[in-house]
């Protein structure tokens, strides 16, 4: 999969791409990420990329031009005229929330291309021209799409095919199934006291599974209770739910 950034800040991403899971599946050769510099596409001495809104107001708008240039540069077509695979997508406050399973989404692409929005948003013929999907990490304004582009990359990287180590891992993820996943300890099994639940060493992994299976229930209930909405449920986690619910109402 190949992943192209538009910024104004190449500089923010290097160091971030150089370790971890993205390191990781760039040297599995999963992963293609390419960081094209918006200034690079200016054509003036101060190699300007944003200007003053029409009709007034405060805050800058990115120009449409570098936009444009930086994508023919990708060898892109314009929208509607793409192959299959290649998506562009806007950082926006305003975009669809960014989750797992737009992650999932995403994972399976040839070439996603984003455009890191500044500013107070970029001209709206680049939305309406260029833009596939405008996307948000959450409901708060950044100073710019750069950390989310961080986010979006990260979350994918650790998703194409052998990059993290278990399959397991990526499986047993919160969200992936619905639920938060369930809290893990490691060596030492007592620590200033603080021990290690004993099921978690009684070495019998059905009621090992079961615990871990319920504190991912409890979690979410406690959390996350709009995530069970849309979970898939056994019967035995209704019936865990349902206790959890009389517990807390007796507690309330
Ligand atoms: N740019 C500014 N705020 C943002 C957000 N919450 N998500 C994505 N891009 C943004």
């Amino acid at each position: 999969m190949k992943i192209s950034i538009l910024t104004i800040f190449p500089d923010m991403f290097p160091a971030a791409f150089a370790d971890g899971m993205i390191r990781v599946a760039r040297d599995k050769g999963q992963l293609e990420l390419d960081v094209v510099a918006l200034r690079d596409f200016t054509d003036d001495a101060h190699r300007t990329t944003d200007d003053y809104p029409f009709g007034g107001g405060a805050g800058m708008i990115m120009k449409i031009e570098p936009i444009d240039r930086a994508l023919a540069s990708l060898g892109l077509p314009d929208k509607g005229r793409r192959p299959p695979g290649t998506r562009v997508l806007l950082t926006s406050p305003q975009g669809r929330r960014f989750t797992q399973d737009v992650a999932i989404e995403y994972a399976g692409l040839g070439h996603l291309v984003i455009l890191c929005g500044r500013y107070k948003g970029v001209d709206e013929r680049v939305t309406e021209q260029f833009v596939d999907e405008e996307i948000s990490i959450g409901d708060y304004v950044l100073s710019g799409g750069e950390p989310a582009a961080l986010c979006v990359v990260d979350a994918i990287a650790r998703l194409l095919p052998g990059v993290v180590g278990a399959f397991d891992s990526v499986e047993s993820d919160s969200f992936h199934s619905g639920l938060l996943d369930c809290g893990y300890y490691t060596r030492p099994a007592e620590y200033r006291g603080w021990k290690v639940p004993d099921v978690l060493l009684s070495g019998h992994h059905a009621m090992i599974a079961k615990a871990r299976r319920e504190e991912s229930l409890r979690r979410t209930f406690e959390r996350r209770p709009d995530l069970l909405e849309h979970a898939e449920l056994s019967d035995d986690d209704r019936r865990f739910l349902r206790a959890l619910a009389r517990g807390a109402g007796e507690r309330g």
